[in-house]
């Protein structure tokens, strides 16, 4: 599982993930991948926890940090985050407040404890502090790798990377935003397919990577969505990919500290619960489907917000859902590979039999070739 973009980072396999849990970051740069820091839930402070957190357990290891800087949002650049969470507060309708409440209610999910720690509602998705985190990140030693998500970097962050001697990778669902991204001089693209959990677009893995690594000449392709499977490794390389971005199969991972009650929805849900939804961010994102998926996507109900006002309507209500352990509303951003999913395992595990099965599909293809035509 080596190719020459593996090589160029010094990594045994040629394996991205992306994870939000520092801990799965760490198991699976010690297992010879590159794990990536997903920091759009972390204020700029606590992302330079994280990554001393991260740094102090990998032992020099090459590692990245996701950051995502939309293209498309209700925030505005260079805002200060006091000021812009007022402004997008009031952007928020009152109908729309009323039908979270009743929601809640219908499924009898209590109100949170007076001492509750109060979640953040508006994260970092916005340039303001996703600047500050490009900032904290570059300052450290072992970050090889900064990648966005939902649309291009600014020019200048892509400038400000590569002086650092950090490599740019972005997120495309579509050819067209790959040749964009390469022009803007993004390093490595991640072709992303429909079936990814999280921000998807409309294509499908099988389709777009092959379309993708035609469309950018030289710059690497890392396949993404779909991907938790020695088999689906090698199909990914087959596919022209230099190596394989991961995302869903860490959820079901030990170091993911899940509730106990999510690795179970994980385990009974088929592919078909992954759906595609505005419900979370106001983007449309694979995700488990729940009663809170289903209110969303009903047209008889409000419709939801733009970015980042649905998420700031929902994050109390997600931290109500997941203490009181709702299990009707309990749901998670997660791609099609749930249907896959049985037991919990830890991250190296994982790793290790992903490994396994890619050896064994690339040793079992020779006999593809050399075996009779079927009549
Ligand atoms: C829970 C979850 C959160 C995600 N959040 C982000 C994110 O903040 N930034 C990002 O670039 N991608 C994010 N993604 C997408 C992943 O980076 C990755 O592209 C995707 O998971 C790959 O497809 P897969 O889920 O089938 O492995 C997220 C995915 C999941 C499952």
């Amino acid at each position: 599982m080596r190719t020459a973009l593996s090589d160029e980072f010094g990594l045994d396999l040629s394996l991205f993930a992306f994870s939000y849990m520092p801990d799965v970051v760490v198991e699976v740069c010690k297992a010879g991948g590159m794990g990536v820091l997903g920091a759009v839930r972390f204020t700029p402070d606590e992302l330079s926890e994280a990554i001393e957190y991260v740094e102090a357990r990998i032992g020099g290891r090459p590692y990245g940090v996701d950051i995502v800087m939309p293209a498309k949002t209700e925030a505005v650049a260079g805002m200060p985050m006091d000021e812009m969470h007022d402004m997008l507060e009031k952007m928020i309708p009152q109908e729309h407040r009323d039908f979270v409440e009743r929601l809640l209610k219908e499924h009898g999910v209590p109100e949170l404890p007076a001492d509750a720690q109060q979640q953040r509602d508006l994260l970092s998705w916005n340039d303001t502090e996703a600047r500050q985190q490009v900032e904290r990140s570059l300052e450290r030693p072992d970050v090889k790798l900064i990648v966005n998500a939902l649309g291009p970097p600014p020019k200048d962050v892509v400038d400000q990377s590569h002086e650092a001697g950090v490599k740019v990778a972005a997120l495309v669902g579509k050819k067209e935003h790959a040749l964009k991204q390469v022009a803007n001089g993004v390093d490595i693209i991640v072709a992303q397919g429909t079936e990814a959990g999280g921000h998807s677009g409309e294509i499908a893995t099988m389709v777009l990577v092959p379309e993708v690594v035609e469309a950018v000449g030289d710059a690497p392709v890392l396949a993404a969505g779909g991907i938790g499977s020695g088999r689906q490794v090698a199909a990914a390389f087959a596919l022209g990919a230099q190596g394989v971005w991961t995302g869903s199969i860490w959820l079901n991972t030990v170091e993911c500290a899940q509730p106990d009650l999510m690795y179970k929805k994980f385990q009974q849900a088929t592919s078909s619960d992954a759906v595609r939804s505005r419900a979370y961010t106001g983007k449309p994102a694979r995700q488990l489907r729940t009663a809170w998926t289903d209110a969303w996507d009903n047209p008889d109900n409000p419709q939801p917000l733009g970015m980042p006002l649905q998420y700031m309507l929902n994050a109390e209500a997600q931290d109500r859902i997941r203490r009181s352990g709702n299990e009707a509303l309990l749901g998670t951003p997660i791609g099609q590979l749930v249907g896959s999913m049985s037991e919990t395992k830890t991250v190296r595990e994982v790793v290790d039999a992903l490994r396994e099965e890619y050896t064994r599909t690339v040793e079992s293809l020779p006999r593809l070739s050399t075996s009779a035509p079927v009549s």
